[in-house]
């Protein structure tokens, strides 16, 4: 095995002598912000509600502690080993050989990942402009309450498979996006996050204080909390292990770029684990807000699917309830905030990337990567209107991203990154890392190291697999 073992000149820590991050709230905040965003808010009920209730909770836990927290530690430790952008840290750690192209690879999921993130965005912006203005309810009062649900799914079809106004939020959300950026790591990326995503709790605790309370919440919690395991086949599982990828934020390098921000004094392991907690926690708040206010309008479960959720059935629980719009602009600020935080991340792995491979500032290469986006968001965007005769196979435009990203790019992407860091990459990485250089004792190193050396890469061969 150590003929494998690249043998490098460069030390684990490797010491950048760029920008960090400046605070270890500001560690959690950033990482956090990129993993909380409509995975965890928007897709996990979704998904739970697909795959039987507190099941899938019980195993998308399962996955975070077994998979996630080793694969966030494998990854983790690349960026901040390598102190560079996702390309740049392989290239640090294994001069000379081809690793590079898996974070490579990474940075065009990312940058593809965006393209239509960004328009999903959008919507959300829109729909808060449209609960601050009163527009979105506008044709619902006095509306019959059997006839909402078509009023508010004929509103959403209108709006999205429109041209322009949904191009115009896309556009204003890579605007934002940009203004971030632009003003850096600490003043940009860590004091956004610094500043959203308490709020984002405080919100999160209010929703749930309100759904908690409404008539008929005990039996959404039943719905949730009471695991039916019957419903747990194969392909749950590749759904949760899926889930835990996508909402951590895991494998194409988004926590290579944001690792090798991280102070040499980060513990690998605490931030990982608060993080993942943290994240669970956001998934399982969702479910305790979504459950009971669903079962509690009697709403029909299903609607629970795809854009359904947060376009139409909310905003008809909205409609229902006293003091709707101000609840309505209070979730749509809330999913914003989680999309912004993931936005930032996502754009940071290609802006970190131009950066440092092309030796532009930080405005440049924030113009260069995000300049393009204008026109590639726009294509997703209008793939529910004017472009939605267009297929790549099969597939409209944003779709084809959606699922070519998320079912093949990602796995490959993390299955080299697990391969490389516990095999190939140079000796003592990963423990350094995780010790700071044998400061802190790991005492959990060796089940750490087991699992990504021989259980992540079998279970992502299994997602592959199931995506095939
Ligand atoms: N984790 C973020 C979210 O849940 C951003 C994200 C979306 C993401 N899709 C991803 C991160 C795929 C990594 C891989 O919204």
């Amino acid at each position: 095995m150590s003929k494998n073992k690249i043998s490098s000149s460069s030390a684990p820590n490797v010491s950048g002598g760029g920008t960090l991050f400046r605070t270890k709230a500001g560690v959690i905040a950033a990482t956090l912000g990129s993993a909380v965003g409509l995975g965890s808010i928007w897709r996990f009920p979704a998904e739970a509600q697909a795959n039987g209730g507190g099941a899938f909770l019980l195993l998308y836990m399962a996955c975070v502690l077994v998979l996630g927290i080793p694969v966030m530690l494998a990854e983790t430790s690349l960026g901040r080993g390598g102190r560079a952008d996702a390309v740049g840290s392989y290239m640090k750690l294994a001069p000379g050989h081809h690793w590079w192209i898996a974070g490579a690879l990474g940075v065009l999921a990312s940058y593809l990942i965006i393209s239509f993130y960004m328009v999903v965005a959008g919507w959300t912006l829109q729909y808060l402009w449209d609960s601050i203005t009163g527009a979105l309810y506008a044709g619902a009062d006095g509306t019959p309450v059997l006839a909402l649900e078509s009023t508010f799914h004929h509103r959403m079809e209108q709006y999205i498979g429109s041209d322009i106004a949904p191009l115009i939020s896309t556009f204003i959300m890579i605007a934002l996006n940009m203004g971030v950026l632009m003003m850096g790591v600490q003043k940009g990326i860590e004091r956004a996050s610094n500043i959203m995503m308490p709020l984002l709790f405080v919100l999160l605790l209010l929703f749930s204080i309100y759904a908690l309370t409404l008539p008929g919440a005990a039996e959404g919690l039943e719905f949730f909390f009471r695991p039916d395991f019957s419903k747990i086949t194969w392909s749950v599982a590749a759904n949760a292990l899926g889930q835990t990828f996508f909402s951590l934020s895991l494998g194409i390098g988004i926590l290579i770029t944001y690792a090798s921000y991280y102070p040499s004094s980060t513990n690998l392991v605490s931030t990982s684990a608060t993080v993942s907690a943290l994240t669970t926690f956001v998934a399982v708040m969702m479910g305790v807000i979504i459950f009971p206010t669903v079962f509690s309008f009697n709403l029909d479960l299903s609607q629970l699917r795809g854009t359904t959720l947060v376009f139409v059935t909310l905003p008809e629980v909205f409609s229902q309830m006293p003091g709707g719009r101000w609840w309505s602009i209070l979730f749509f600020v809330l999913l914003l905030v989680a999309a912004l935080t993931s936005t930032i991340s996502l754009s940071e792995v290609s802006i970190l990337f131009v950066q440092k491979r092309f030796h532009k500032s930080r405005v440049v290469s924030t113009l260069i990567m995000m300049c393009p986006l204008f026109v590639f968001s726009a294509l997703c965007s209008l793939s529910f209107g004017s472009l939605s005769d267009l297929k790549l196979f099969g597939l409209t435009i944003f779709n084809f991203l959606d699922t070519f990203t998320t079912n093949w790019l990602l796995p490959i992407c993390a299955l080299v990154m697990v391969i490389f860091t516990g095999w190939f990459a140079p000796r003592g990485t990963f423990r350094s890392q995780l010790t700071n250089g044998g400061t802190i004792a790991v005492r959990l190193y060796p089940v750490v190291s087991f699992i990504v050396r021989w259980v992540a890469p079998l279970l992502i061969l299994v997602i592959l697999a199931t995506s095939i």
